[in-house]
């Protein structure tokens, strides 16, 4: 076949398979042209799951009749000139490419009014334009997009059952409605309203919102962050770690707005939760990030839903550091809500044992009667007990405990495990980390790439407490490993930093195996099941606690203490009726 310019309408549907995949799509990309019209209201209306229809109409900014068919036209745009307008892009658009595109593979409608402006409308069918021709409209803009790939049969044939088609369509708007909520949404499916949203101010109706779209459960299980610096500032909600899901089902995130998934952002996300959560539960999260624009590099992928940041370390330590402050934070408070009510009582699997067992006599452990000593002889005033006073010990493995409006019930191993395993971590990290020196340095095999690596980085791992030289080309030799690794395999801790280095340019790893070897020690240290605890005892457990980063959970995520208030208790006596 000789070269040829291939027509307009065939060029659009080819650049429809990469930005419209599904009706889904075809919401994303009007309600991003609402958003960046500025619209304070929009409207979806889906019918069939949007195969069959999606018409959004939006109280935007409008289009003037002169530019309606410019605005099938592929890449033409209003919404940058020049490259540089490109590198600090604010919109959501700029390609210039989702109306042509979604106009080749629909029957297709546009109609828009500017404020004070003539209504008109243009039409696209089978490839061929009609209009602009006057029509009534409100000033804004109301775009139709029926029977999608009608004149693509290979593509048609991949859409799904309108049920799959229209959850798709749902989850997209859902993201949408919560990257804007200074904008008003409204969805019918096959004309019945599935949700109208006013837009959201406030942090109570923010959250209403996310009670809305996520589930109430989320935002009754969640803690608000807000956390700013270095020109990088995150906010939005985390799930507890009690909270944790069994699928990543519930993790959103947004950059400057704009909807994404991004592997680094999820991977710091993650790390924040390194030791609160258990085996593989995922958390569940809706975050904002917020940059510089042209620190981020937004025309990554045709559909925008990748990103590229220019400093994509430091945008993962940023990340990462917040979500694990804001999970520290979560210690018992007489004000926290979430973790610690009395509908999320799961019981541990408690071990048995008579004596306090302390486990290897280098730990830092607590001598509890001295804590209780000091405890007994002066008493905390009542408001910074927030766990109480302790009552008695029940079925040798609770602490029931008074407090100012209520009782609370502690699981005495997975608290004491977790102050355990806080205090570990702590003497590591505030000491030098004690090092310990092998014997016989360990040589392992690498490639050049790899070894070049850990030569960068000798200082940062040295300072974690691992002692790596270069031998060869590709070979390393460790001599030292942190004193808290000291029984651990030397040259998979190894491997695994070398393959840490690869993917993020820095190592968590090193302090990853540290922490779980810490918090295996804790748990051999924590008091057992069936110990009889004295009431002193108990108390410096509680205040313990209540000193004590991440307190609301044990090791592995499950609640170490619930809390009833009175209020409840009345409740369930009908008291006061
Ligand atoms: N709802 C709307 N209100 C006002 N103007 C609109 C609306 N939808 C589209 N436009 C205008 O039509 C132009 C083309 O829209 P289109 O979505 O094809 O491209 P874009 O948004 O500029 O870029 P992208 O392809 O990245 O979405 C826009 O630049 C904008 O000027
Ligand atoms: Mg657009």
């Amino acid at each position: 076949m000789p070269i040829r310019q291939l027509p307009e309408n065939l060029v659009n549907q080819i650049a429809a398979g990469e930005v419209v995949e599904r009706p889904a799509s075809v919401v994303k990309e009007l309600v991003e042209n609402a958003l960046d019209a500025g619209a304070s209201r929009i409207t979806v209306e889906l019918e069939r799951g949007g195969s069959g229809l999606v018409r959004v109409r939006d109280d935007g900014l409008g289009i003037p009749q002169g530019e309606l068919a410019l605005s099938l036209a592929r890449h033409a745009t209003s919404k940058i000139s020049s490259l540089e307008d490109l590198a600090a892009v604010g919109s959501l658009g700029f390609r210039g490419e989702a109306l042509p595109s979604i106009a080749s593979v629909s029957r297709f409608r546009l109609a828009s009014a500017t404020r004070g402006g003539q209504g008109a409308e243009v039409v696209v069918a089978d490839g061929s334009l009609e209009g602009p021709r006057p029509v009534a409209h409100p000033s804004g803009t109301t775009v139709e997009a029926r029977d999608l790939f009608y004149n693509v049969p290979a593509r048609r044939k991949f859409l799904r059952a309108d049920s799959t088609e229209y959850q798709h369509a749902l989850r997209t708007l859902s993201r949408l409605a919560m990257s804007s909520y200074g904008t008003g949404f409204v969805l019918t499916h096959n004309r019945r309203e599935v949700f109208s949203l006013p837009a959201a101010q406030a942090r109570v109706e923010r959250e209403e919102r996310i009670a809305r779209l996520v589930g109430a459960d989320f935002v009754a299980h969640s803690a608000h962050v807000e956390h700013e610096g270095a020109g990088l500032r995150l906010w939005g909600w985390i799930g507890l770690p009690t909270y944790a899901r069994t699928q990543a089902d519930q993790q959103y995130l947004f950059v400057n707005g704009r909807m994404v998934r991004d592997r680094l952002l999820a991977n710091a996300v993650r790390l924040g939760y390194r030791d609160v959560l258990y085996g593989g539960r995922q958390p569940a999260y809706v975050l904002y990030l917020e940059l510089e624009r042209s620190l981020v590099d937004v025309n990554a992928h045709p559909q925008k839903l990748e990103l590229r940041f220019r400093d994509g370390r430091h945008v993962h330590d940023f990340v990462f550091r917040s979500v694990e402050r804001a999970l520290a934070a979560t210690r018992p408070s007489s004000t926290a809500r979430g973790s610690a009510d009395a509908t999320s009582l799961v019981g541990p699997a408690p071990g048995r044992s008579e004596k306090l067992d302390l486990g290897e006599p280098r730990l830092p452990a607590t001598d509890w009667t001295d804590i209780a000593r000091s405890v007994a002889r002066e008493p905390p005033p009542a408001e910074a007990m927030p766990l109480g006073q302790a009552i008695a010990q029940l079925h040798g493995v609770y602490i029931l405990a008074q407090t100012a409006d209520g009782i609370v019930l502690v699981d005495m191993h997975a608290a004491h495990e977790r102050v355990l395993y806080e205090r570990l971590k702590s003497a590591v990290d505030s000491g030098t980390p004690g090092r310990q020196a092998l014997l016989v340095p360990v040589v392992v095999e690498a490639t050049e790439a790899e070894a070049a690596a850990v030569e960068q980085h000798a200082e940062e791992l040295g300072a974690a407490g691992l002692v790596v030289d270069r031998i060869g080309p590709a070979r390393l030799a460790v001599r030292e490993v942190p004193a808290a690794l000291a029984g651990a395999d030397a040259a998979a801790l190894l491997r695994d930093v070398l393959a840490d280095l690869a993917e993020h340019a820095s190592s968590h790893r090193i302090v990853e195996r540290q922490n779980e070897l810490l918090a295996s020690l804790a748990c051999r240290g924590a008091i057992r099941a069936n110990r009889a605890m004295t009431l002193p005892e108990m108390n410096a457990l509680l205040r313990d606690m209540e000193r004590t980063e991440r307190a609301d959970q044990c090791n592995h995520g499950r609640p170490t203490w619930t809390r009833i208030s009175l209020e409840e208790l009345d409740r369930l006596f009908l008291r006061g009726r």
